[in-house]
């Protein structure tokens, strides 16, 4: 009876990185389940595409120790993107290689990494779009992700997009990311809530989590809801003198829009002078919304307006807000030491991913792919109001 034994030779090479070569040995032996065992790597290899301002590497940081994982590759076609990713105080977290275009690298070329992440542009697949999906020159971006994951078999790859990628419109991009990875991946796919992972924003985002077959240490589960839930209240800024409760925008519109929502939330019970009721005043009456402490989905055109009107401060939110709605820590985002400007800032937090609601899931992705010896979690958020805070 044979049996294949299978010997991790560990090549180090272009900034350490650890890869396995199958070495196939024919051997009379009983019939043994022999697995090829991985091991953790010391230094976990990342890459990113699509990468905006960041959100993964934000992520990471909080939940592994300082140099346990390298940055090897990240893209992103908006220079202030690119500048944010350079700018970062924290060396380790700036990437080896930042590519402008992913249309114009070689892809032969692109780093080895054990985790990748891919977050191609949504508005072909959104419903706020016009569902164009892979026909659109930015729904074929999905298909870099693919080949890059076919090509170089990372341990671990994570692909977020919106919801309106599930539409049945959509169904071949789906069967056919299935199709390509199928042979050599297990494949997850689920539509995660923010409000879940202590972000006061209602967004729901699609995750598809691809696990190499030989990788798998441990079961891989979804992340389920943290409590306590983050609140809008819960992440606005202090007081200031320059705030002034149920304040009116001053364009007609605006006023108008504002008005009404806070006349209809007063027939309800709600008090829009002590409670943030997070206002639209961009949309057409179409597509008008507004949330009772707690934000709707923040789009780039949105976060690049300056965010929604908050109808107890009677002003839209300010940047450090917006980072806190997307469960990014202002401290984390070196905006200004990178030049850009607030509307640049908020088209780029628009475009993001929560922080908590990627980290709870790369917490766990990482521990069933076996990149981890040791499980992690993602730390609870510092916005959260238990009650050892008092409230
Ligand atoms: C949905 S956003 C990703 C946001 C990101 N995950 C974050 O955490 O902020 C998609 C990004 O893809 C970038 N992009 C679009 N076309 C690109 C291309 N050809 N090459 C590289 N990046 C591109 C956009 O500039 C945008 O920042």
């Amino acid at each position: 009876m044979y049996i294949y034994i299978y010997i991790s030779v560990a090549i180090w090479a272009q900034g350490a990185f650890q890869c396995s070569v199958a070495i196939d040995i024919e051997v009379e032996l009983c019939t043994m389940d022999v697995q090829r065992k991985l091991r953790a790597p010391k230094v976990i290899q990342v890459g990113s595409d699509f990468s905006g301002m960041d959100s993964f590497t934000t992520a990471l940081a909080r939940i592994l120790p300082r140099g346990k994982f390298n940055v090897a590759f990240q893209s992103d076609i908006l220079k202030h993107a690119r500048q944010m990713m350079m700018n970062k105080v924290d060396p380790l977290l700036k990437p080896d290689i930042l590519y402008k275009n992913v249309w114009q690298r070689d892809e032969n070329n692109v780093p080895d990494v054990h985790l990748y992440m891919w977050t191609p542009p949504c508005q072909s697949f959104s419903t706020a779009g016009c569902r164009r999906g892979v026909q659109d020159e930015r729904g074929k971006l999905l298909a870099v992700g693919v080949k890059y994951v076919c090509k170089k078999k990372p341990r671990l790859a994570i692909m977020e997009n919106v919801k309106g990628l599930t539409h049945k419109n959509h169904k071949k991009v789906i069967k056919g990311l299935k199709n390509a990875v199928r042979e050599d991946y297990h494949m997850y796919m689920k539509v995660l809530r923010a409000v879940d992972f202590q972000i006061p924003q209602e967004r729901e985002r699609l995750f598809i989590v691809l696990i190499r077959k030989d990788c798998i240490r441990h079961k891989f589960k979804w992340p389920t809801a943290v409590m306590p839930r983050v609140t809008l209240c819960d992440v606005l800024d202090p007081v200031t003198a320059h705030d002034s409760p149920g304040r009116l925008p001053r364009t007609t519109r605006a006023n108008e829009v504002v008005k009404d929502v806070l006349r209809k939330a007063h027939k309800d019970g709600v008090d829009g002078t002590t409670i943030p009721i997070a206002i639209d005043i961009d949309a057409s009456n179409k597509f008008r919304t507004h949330g009772v402490d707690i934000v709707k989905t923040i789009t780039r055109t949105r976060g690049g307006q300056g965010g929604p009107w908050i109808s107890n401060r009677g002003r839209r939110t300010t940047v450090n807000e917006l980072l806190k709605c997307q469960g990014f820590k202002p401290d984390e985002v070196e905006w200004e030491q990178a030049g850009m400007t607030k509307r640049q800032i908020g088209q780029l937090i628009g475009n993001s991913i929560p922080v908590g609601m990627l980290g709870h899931l790369l917490a766990n992705a990482m521990r069933s792919a076996g990149l981890l010896a040791k499980p992690v979690t993602f730390p609870q958020s510092e916005y959260a109001q238990t009650e050892q805070s008092g409230h």
